[in-house]
């Protein structure tokens, strides 16, 4: 695992549109795994100016969201669709035949959840995955006891969940209770992970998937079984980790690390 600490959501931000720019400028066909949530919304800002200013250029790119609400149609101002196409699709130069995000409106949902691995399987598999943390340590909407085996499928929604999703809609009960969700066997395909994380309400969550045992009361921590995670994590976010000073010191001298 790698750890990055910054000392601001900016900074986070552009570290990580760093990471996918670099893919993209080797790999202009990149397949990539997409997440919702405040966290990357900053990721997604910089990915738009580094389109707009610098010409980084989504035309080949295909992507695959994590998860959406059940029972939202598409349309839905809270729905995942309208929000990635509001803050990333719409300013950018990807093809709508390129974007894959579950249907949260199917009429057989076993079918879908079948059909959504398949796709991922046929082009090829996800490259990069982003990821943000929820404050009881999911991925995605892999909620506490999740497989870490899961592939994507319905999910019941845990009430932490649903208590801080609560702020987006007009009354309680319009909350969603389900969600369709890449399981983590899903995500732990991808050949490269990111998962970002900021503020405070994000640490234990955090401290739990990095230095916690591996375990589906935080399916965050299925990561450590991966070979190529990085965390990228602000000051607040990372400031229960223990092996704290021994992340700063591999980063401040990883030029000098040996080369592999
Ligand atoms: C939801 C999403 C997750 C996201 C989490 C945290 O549960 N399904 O993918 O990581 O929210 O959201 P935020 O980034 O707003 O804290």
């Amino acid at each position: 695992m790698e750890i990055v600490i910054t000392e601001s959501y900016e900074e986070m931000s552009k570290r990580a549109a760093q990471e996918v720019a670099n893919l993209l400028n080797t790999k202009p066909n990149a397949v990539l795994g997409l997440a919702t949530g405040s966290t990357p919304l900053g990721l997604y800002r910089e990915l738009i100016r580094m389109h707009k200013e610098e010409g980084l250029d989504f035309s080949q790119v295909i992507t695959f969201n994590l998860d959406e609400y059940v029972g939202l149609p598409k349309e839905h101002p809270q729905s995942y669709h309208y929000f990635m196409n509001e803050n990333l699709f719409k300013h950018i130069n990807i093809p709508p035949q390129n974007i894959h995000i579950p249907s949260g409106t199917t009429s057989n949902y076993k079918a879908f959840c079948q059909w959504y691995e398949d796709r991922i399987r046929q082009c090829g598999g996800i490259d990069l995955q982003i990821l943000g943390i929820g404050a009881d340590g999911h991925i995605a909407f892999n909620e506490p006891t999740s497989s870490l085996g899961s592939r994507t499928r319905i999910k019941t929604l845990a009430q932490q969940t649903i208590k801080d999703n609560a702020r987006f809609f007009d009354r309680p009960e319009d909350v969603p209770r389900y969600a369709i969700t890449m399981g983590v066997g899903t995500i732990l395909e991808a050949r490269k992970i990111i998962l970002l994380a900021n503020g405070k309400g994000k640490s234990d969550a955090v401290a739990a998937a990095i230095e916690g045992p591996v375990t589906s009361m935080c399916t965050a921590s299925a990561l450590q079984l991966h070979p190529n995670v990085m965390f990228i994590l602000d000051r607040e976010a990372a400031s229960k980790l223990k092996m704290i000073e021994y992340y700063e010191w591999i980063q401040a001298n990883l030029p000098g690390a040996p080369k592999s």
